[in-house]
């Protein structure tokens, strides 16, 4: 097999993720000279819209400004329903750090709940245990692109008539009864950062489901602008005396992309099926030679899709079944040792993250499946370029090397 690989691991969490064609669209744009936001962030906005059915669609340069822009749209002025100071946002321990943080930065209320120890996700069964009068929002994080039961979640949502964000930056391309996620919330974000499903270095997508929104986060992603959003008319009325090409009718942030970005994005993204394809083969590959192996088949499990998902993987999520006798750091090691790269599922317990101390988000409560969860698990990349026996046979060694 050629080799793929470029940096000191020969399993990485991600191989050089970017084909001729990837850079080709990056470097048209560049040459063009038109290199902040245009037309091709709009249509490759639109192609995203369309494929996922969602209703609208915003590049940003992350998945966190995604984040932070659901949640700002929330509390915006501008909003009908707008959330206010203390409101109660529902929110998985097993998040990312900026899942959490732009519910703290909009003045709101992060409320944890444990994961269910089986999808890595959300336990739904939890969750009206802890719905009060002042809970407005539910937060999904599709942990390494598995999801929760979204009909649960749909009818708690409606029953106490919540918001539903879907923080998707992990599970683009994944489908819940053959729909997309990120297409069910209220607001859904996305990931484009390296070693995400897709990848133009750093960048993200944010989408939701109703105009208003729609046209505050516009403004928001772009300094409160009032350009090419529907208030534009309204202001540029309302204000004669101002010019109206710069009108601020809104609080603001500059988070767009550039349309380098949004080119090699969208070379990548017509490629995301194929990507869901080959990931799936190759993660098939090595759980297949793991489990077949008579030393290893004892000593490791795999997270698998919760029922109705068809997932995209992120990556291979792994549990080690007896701690004791191989602890987890120690196993980690010895694998980075022996060439394969290995991160931990997003932060664990991010209420043991120091952060949390900082900020008082700890309380009495204890999650243990996320406790639990994080002590023994771990997870590598897939590559995006198909894996032959011999590169398995190579996968499989390391491992079995990494226990002795
Ligand atoms: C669940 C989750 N949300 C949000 C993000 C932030 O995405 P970005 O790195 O594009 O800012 C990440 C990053 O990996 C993530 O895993």
């Amino acid at each position: 097999m050629k080799k793929i690989y470029t940096n000191k691991f020969f399993y990485p969490l991600i191989e050089d993720p970017f084909s001729k064609d990837d850079i080709n669209e990056g470097v048209k744009v560049l040459k063009s000279k038109q290199i902040t936001i245009s037309k091709k962030t709009k249509h490759f906005e639109k192609r995203f819209n369309s494929t996922l059915k969602t209703n609208y669609s915003l590049m940003v340069n992350s998945g966190s400004s995604a984040n932070l822009l659901a949640l700002q749209c929330l509390i915006n002025p501008y909003r009908k329903k707008r959330l206010n100071y203390g409101d109660e946002v529902i929110i998985p321990t097993l998040c990312w750090s900026t899942s959490l943080w732009p519910i703290i930065q909009a003045n709101l209320k992060p409320v944890f709940i444990d994961i269910n120890p089986d999808t890595l996700n959300i336990d739904e069964s939890q969750i009206e245990k802890k719905i009060t009068k002042r809970t407005k929002a539910i937060l999904l994080v599709h942990v390494l692109g598995n999801s929760c039961n979204l009909d649960l979640i749909l009818r708690i949502k409606k029953k106490y008539n919540l918001i539903l964000i879907e923080d998707t930056c992990e599970s683009l391309g994944s489908k819940f009864k053959n729909k997309y996620l990120g297409s069910f919330g209220d607001f859904s974000s996305f990931s484009f950062y390296t070693s995400h499903q897709i990848s133009s270095g750093e960048g993200g997508m944010i989408s939701c489901k109703d105009k208003i929104d729609y046209n505050i986060i516009k403004s928001l992603r772009s300094h409160g602008w009032s350009r090419d959003t529907s208030f534009e008319n309204k202001f540029s009325k309302k204000y004669s005396n101002l010019d109206k090409r710069f009108i601020f009718f809104n609080s603001g942030y500059n988070l767009r992309p550039t349309e380098i970005s949004a080119a090699i994005a969208h070379s990548q993204f017509k490629r995301l099926k194929t990507f869901i394809k080959i990931r799936n083969n190759n993660r098939r590959k090595i759980i297949s030679a793991i489990k077949n192996d008579n030393f290893l088949c004892d000593k490791l499990e795999f997270y698998r899709n919760n029922k109705n998902v068809s997932a995209s993987w992120f990556g291979l999520s792994i549990k080690i079944l007896d701690i004791k006798r191989n602890n987890k750091n120690k196993i980690i090691n010895r694998l980075e040792k022996n060439g394969i790269e290995t991160r931990p599922i997003i932060s664990g317990n991010f209420v043991k993250q120091p952060a949390s101390k900082k900020y008082n988000l700890i309380n009495k409560e204890k999650y243990p499946n996320t406790d639990y969860m994080y002590d023994r698990s771990f997870f590598i990349g897939l590559p995006t370029k198909s894996l032959d026996r011999k590169f398995i046979n190579k996968v499989k060694l390391a491992f079995i090397n990494s226990f002795k």
